[in-house]
C-alpha cells in the first residue's frame, strides 16, 4: 500500500479526525494541553491574539524547553562521572557552578519572556484591574514559594546536590514542601503566569503554559531519580 493509501484509508476509519478543530500551525507544541476541560472558544480566542513566529516568541520558547534540560543532563552526567567535581576539585565547588549558571539561565529565560511579552500586544479582554489584581496575587504567591523552598534547602539542596552527592540528611517535609512537593517549580510558574496576568499578555499565557509543561516534564523525571539516590544512601547506611 502506498503512503497516501495509508493516509486516506486511516482517515476514512476515523471520521471524528476530521471534525477537529484546526490549530494555529504554530501552536501544536501545546497539544498536550487537556483542552477538553478549558473553553476551547477562549483559547482560540487566545491564539488569535498572539503572532508565533515572532522572533522574541520563539527565542523565549527556546529558553523554557533548553532550561530545564539542561541542567538535567548536566547533573545526570555529573552523577554518573563525578565530572563537574573533578574539574572543580570539590562536589561542594562543582554544585555552586552549577547554581550559578542556572542562576544565569533563569535570568535569562525570565528576560526573554518579558521581551517577547513586550514585542506583542495587549488583549483588551484580560486588560481590567481586577485581572491585573489577581496578576500581583500569583507573582506574591510565586515569589512565596521560590524564597521559602530556597530557604528550606539551602543553595545546594535546590541546586541539584544530591547529584553531587550532597545529601540532605532528612526529606523537607515543613513549608512550603506541606502545599506542593515541588514549589520551587511551581512557584516559578506562577510568577510567570502572575506577570503575564499582569502584562494582558496573551503571548505571557501561552509561554506560561510551556513552562508548566517543561516542568512537569522535569519533574517526571527528577522525582524518580532522586528517590533512587535516597534509597541507594539508606541501603549504604544499613550495611555499615
Ligand atoms: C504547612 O506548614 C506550615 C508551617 O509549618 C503551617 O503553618 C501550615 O498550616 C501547613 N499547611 C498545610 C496545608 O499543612
Amino acid at each position: 500500500m502506498s503512503h497516501s493509501d495509508a493516509a486516506s484509508e486511516r482517515e476514512d476509519n476515523n471520521p471524528a479526525g476530521n471534525h477537529r478543530p484546526e490549530l494555529l500551525d504554530c501552536c501544536g507544541g501545546l497539544n498536550n494541553v487537556d483542552y477538553s476541560k478549558m473553553d476551547l472558544t477562549l483559547i482560540e480566542e487566545l491564539l488569535r491574539h498572539m503572532k508565533c513566529h515572532d522572533f522574541s516568541f520563539c527565542v523565549a520558547a527556546i529558553a523554557i524547553i533548553f532550561n530545564p534540560l539542561f541542567w538535567n543532563v548536566v547533573a545526570r552526567w555529573e552523577h554518573r562521572t563525578r565530572g563537574l567535581s573533578r574539574i572543580f576539585g570539590s562536589p561542594y565547588l562543582a554544585c555552586y557552578f552549577l547554581g550559578f549558571v542556572i542562576i544565569l539561565l533563569n535570568i535569562c529565560r525570565s528576560h526573554s519572556i518579558t521581551m517577547a511579552m513586550k514585542a506583542q500586544d495587549r488583549w483588551e479582554l484580560m486588560d481590567r484591574t481586577d485581572i491585573s489584581y489577581i496578576g500581583v496575587f500569583f507573582l506574591v504567591l510565586g515569589t512565596v514559594l521560590v524564597v521559602s523552598s530556597f530557604l528550606a534547602l539551602g543553595f545546594t539542596g535546590t541546586f541539584l546536590g544530591d547529584y553531587f552527592g550532597i545529601l540532605m540528611d532528612e526529606k523537607v517535609t515543613g513549608f512550603p514542601f506541606n502545599i506542593t512537593e515541588n514549589p520551587m517549580y511551581w512557584g516559578s510558574t506562577a510568577n510567570y503566569l502572575g506577570l503575564a496576568l499582569m502584562g494582558a499578555s496573551p503571548v505571557g499565557l501561552v509561554l506560561t503554559a510551556l513552562v508548566a509543561v517543561a516542568y512537569k516534564v522535569a519533574i517526571h523525571f527528577e522525582g524518580p531519580f532522586t528517590e533512587q539516590i535516597y534509597q541507594e544512601r539508606s541501603q549504604r547506611r544499613k550495611h555499615e
